[in-house]
């Protein structure tokens, strides 16, 4: 089938839901959702949906911060290369071309600030 562009409110909604239906399952990066976190999944999902509208569609729906939730997790670099491998796989296995290669640029980037604040973070405590 051919790979959709990742260019509408649908695509986004629906790379979002696959990517979470792969995080929730696995075995290293599952239980931070499942356990650590007690992710409301029925609120987690359409939060994640608007954040990568406004980034990728200019809307103006995601209303937070989304570093601070992530602080008190314990997150290691490799909880941030799984949750980037299977981010990257879901994109490529749907989608395709400039907003497709967008999406992946920005989680990357995303995902190296992130880890750098926590052992920023880390290194002072
Ligand atoms: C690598 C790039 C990442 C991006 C772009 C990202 C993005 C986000 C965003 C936008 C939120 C919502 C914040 C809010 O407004 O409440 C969030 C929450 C969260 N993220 Fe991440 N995240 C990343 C990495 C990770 C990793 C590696 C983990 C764990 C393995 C993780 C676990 C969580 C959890 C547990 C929440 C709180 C969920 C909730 O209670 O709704 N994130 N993330």
């Amino acid at each position: 089938m051919a790979k959709k562009t990742l260019e509408s409110r649908q695509d986004i909604e629906v790379l979002v839901a696959r990517f979470y239906g792969r995080v929730r399952q696995d075995e290293l990066i599952g239980p931070i959702f499942n356990d650590v976190a007690r992710v409301h999944w029925d609120e987690h999902i359409p939060k994640i949906q608007n954040f990568w509208a406004d980034l990728l569609l200019g809307e103006n729906n995601y209303h937070g911060r989304p570093f601070p939730p992530h602080i008190p997790l314990g997150l290691k670099v490799e909880h941030f290369e799984r949750w980037l491998e299977l981010f990257f796989l879901t994109v490529d296995e749907m989608f395709e071309g400039q907003k497709a290669d967008e999406v992946k640029m920005r989680a990357l980037n995303i995902g190296r600030n992130f880890l750098a604040n926590i052992q920023h973070l880390e290194s002072r405590s």
